[in-house]
């Protein structure tokens, strides 16, 4: 709706846009979706050939500066993420101080928020070499702070980065690895994560992504800025679905897998009862990155012999809302959430883990956004108008006349 303020001398108007439905927070070369048709496009490469042929660190390259890089490029650029891998001695110890049940979501957004008293040379968001170090440093240190909150929740000892390995398999080590083991490293699982760490690299002005926007608007620095994305992703509306879905698939199971049964609480709009993983606000066709998970999450599972009963009722709820009046009229399929978590079970991860490794392939993406608009010269500071609705002038009464 348009709402005429006589507050806003300017213009006069002022639009409402509850959620920014249809309001456009910037212009953006990143990534591309046609949600209609159910397209994703990172830099202009569909998401298909890049989760089937690139890597993690070559589509991080990819979205923040722009385009592929070559071959010397490419090498250069891992290892300078892998050689920052290592974290400050205090920094591990700041990792260990935290409840062993803490959501480790929480830890995480503390901990990339500490990283910039770690790294005071990095904080300068207009310097662009200090921007380049800040940017290697996230990408380097979130992913053993990642390994950490597993590892610190179950209690067991941190391990140091192995600068031989690549960067998802030396996380899969410093994640999984016992310290009194040889670890062999397991290709199937290496590739299927460093595949659902693309499919998150970006996904243009999300909730996530539009707050490490508007806290980048004020000049706050990348790791302030970057926490704040990642506070919230952690709600179950954003990245939390990934949690939620497998706390869904696991107690309709408890309650003897009527799949049937729970659809109709969902479209009864019981309180709480939603369909975990389904519905998108952009996408009003299959979500890309669904169709390419749920492929994965069959061939991964059966790779790894660990066949989930969990996967087959997923499979069946959808199968139920693809042919359901409810789900049709509205347009609801499954997003990017519904199937990985089933995937990172099967990797050993536990529940509380799942929207963490979100966060670690959201990274480049929250860079390259946050990058794009300190670079742009017309970025104003982000501050949305409101439409007053409260009480008209009145005088103070003191508190013995009331
Ligand atoms: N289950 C049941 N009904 C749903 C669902 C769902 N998952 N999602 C939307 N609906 C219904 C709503 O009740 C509403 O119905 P109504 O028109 O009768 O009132 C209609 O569909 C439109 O839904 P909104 O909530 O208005 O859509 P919006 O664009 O605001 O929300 C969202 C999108 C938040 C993703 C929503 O679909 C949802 O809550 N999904 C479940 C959580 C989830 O999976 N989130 C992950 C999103 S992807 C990501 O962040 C990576």
């Amino acid at each position: 709706g348009i709402v005429v303020s006589s507050l806003l001398k300017e213009t006069g108007v002022v639009t409402v846009d509850p959620g920014f439905m249809n309001t456009a927070s910037c212009e953006s070369e990143i990534t591309y979706i046609d949600g209609d048709e159910g397209i994703l496009r990172y830099r202009g490469y569909p998401i298909e050939q890049l989760a089937q042929r690139s890597s993690f660190l070559e589509v991080a390259y990819l979205l923040i500066h722009g385009e592929l890089p070559s071959p010397t490029e490419l090498d250069a650029f891992v290892e300078r993420v892998n050689r920052h891998t290592l974290v400050h001695e205090d920094f591990r110890t700041f990792m260990g101080t935290f409840p062993r049940n803490a959501h480790p979501m929480a830890v995480m957004s503390s901990a990339v928020n500490a990283l910039s008293t770690f790294y005071p040379e990095s904080l300068d968001p207009f310097d662009p070499e200090t921007v380049e170090l800040a940017t290697v440093l996230i990408l380097a240190k979130t992913r053993t702070i990642t390994s950490y909150l597993h590892r610190t929740a179950v209690g067991e000892p941190l391990l140091y980065p192995d600068y031989s390995r690549g960067y998802v398999e030396d996380f899969l080590r410093m994640t999984f690895a016992k310290p009194y083991e040889q670890y062999e490293s397991d290709p199937t699982t290496v590739a299927a994560l460093d595949k659902l760490l693309i499919l998150h690299a970006d996904h243009e002005q999300n909730c996530s992504t539009s707050t490490v926007r508007i806290v980048g608007s004020s000049h706050a620095n990348l790791y302030a800025s970057v926490a704040a994305g990642i506070n919230a992703l952690s709600g179950p509306l954003h990245g939390g679905a990934n949690e939620a879905v497998l706390k869904m698939l696991t107690e309709i199971q408890a309650q003897g897998g009527d799949a049937s049964d729970f659809m109709r609480r969902v479209k009864n709009k019981e309180q709480g009862v939603r369909l975990m993983g389904f519905g998108h606000r952009v996408y009003k066709n299959y979500d890309p990155r669904a169709a390419i998970v749920k492929k994965s999450a069959d061939a991964v599972l059966q790779q790894l012999g660990k066949h989930d009963p969990l996967l087959d009722l997923a499979m069946n709820l959808e199968e139920i809302a693809l042919s359901d009046e409810y789900f049709i009229e509205r347009k609801l399929y499954p997003n990017v959430d519904f199937y990985t978590g089933l995937i990172y079970k099967a990797m050993g991860f536990s529940e509380q883990m799942f929207t963490p490794l979100f966060a670690l392939g959201r990274m480049p993406g929250w860079i390259a956004q946050w990058r794009e608009m300190m670079s742009d010269p017309t970025t104003k500071i982000g501050r949305p108008r409101q439409v007053y609705t409260g009480a008209v002038e009145r005088d103070y009464v003191g508190v013995d006349a009331r």
